[in-house]
């Protein structure tokens, strides 16, 4: 069975407080969080945050160093805006981390995507990368450039940072898979994290230039470790709460076909 062998402390709810909260955008904010008790957190895996009274959310942080923690959380519906007026002092309560991360321990370079909010665990897999002391390029796309996160933070990581805006208000014009196509072939592993659609086109993107890919995909999460079967990715009977969030290349290729 799936629990057989599961670290059961990661079901237990623990907490944290709110330490500082940084406003992005109107439907974007980060919540720093001091956490009362560490737990392994990779970049890429998730928790399921809760405020009592309030379903559960699946995040993935932006940052964690094993003390501070934060999420960072785009106004969807009831539970995300009532997260939007917690305050500093607030405490939130969650249960993790689950899932399979970015895994960012082989040598080479790393070609960094986040797509719009999908940049949450690229920016923490980045910190991750420069602890190891890899090169990398992160690369954020987004429709315009107000809705950009973390373009300043990968800068002040020392990585090459390209931001890729829909409308051309501030950086490189287009999509972001198209300037991937552009550079695709200078790198060893490319990260991804977005839409689905942009996620589907660097899986193409990477199986024509025989690049590695892992790429974070998003799904209703709602048990979080494998029992309801309400994340399962495109009926391939992959699990996205147990078998990713991230998949690899070798994975994707092998349940979505040639893409
Ligand atoms: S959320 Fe229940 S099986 Fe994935």
């Amino acid at each position: 069975m799936y629990l057989t062998g599961y670290d059961i402390s990661i079901l237990r709810f623990t907490w944290g407080v709110i330490e500082d909260i940084l406003n992005h955008s109107k439907s974007i904010k980060s919540f720093n969080i001091r956490v009362r008790e560490p737990r392994d957190l990779d970049p890429g895996q998730f928790i399921m945050l809760w405020i009592p009274g309030l379903e559960e959310v699946p995040l993935s942080p932006s940052y964690y160093d094993g003390s501070l923690m934060r999420i960072t959380v785009m106004k969807r519906g009831p539970t995300t805006e009532a997260i939007h007026r917690l305050r500093i002092g607030d405490r939130v309560f969650y249960r993790g981390p689950f899932g399979n991360g970015f895994k960012v321990s082989n040598k080479g370079r790393y070609l960094l995507v986040g797509g719009g909010y999908g940049a949450s665990p690229i920016i923490y897999t980045a910190h991750k990368i420069r602890e190891y002391g890899y090169e990398a390029m992160y690369v954020e796309g987004v429709k315009t450039e107000s809705d950009a996160l973390f373009i300043d933070e990968a800068k002040s990581l020392g990585l090459d940072t390209i931001l890729v805006t829909e409308d051309g208000s501030s950086g490189i014009k287009g999509l972001v898979t198209d300037y991937i196509e552009e550079v695709i072939s200078e790198y060893d592993y490319l990260l991804g994290c977005g839409p689905e659609g942009m996620l589907l086109k660097l899986l193409e993107l990477c199986n024509r230039y025989g690049v590695e890919c892992q790429l974070s995909f998003e799904a209703i999460v709602k048990c979080g470790v494998g029992i309801c079967g309400s994340c399962e990715l495109y009926n391939t009977g992959l699990l996205v709460c147990r078998d990713g969030p991230v998949f690899d290349s070798r994975i994707l290729s092998r349940y979505l076909g040639g893409v």
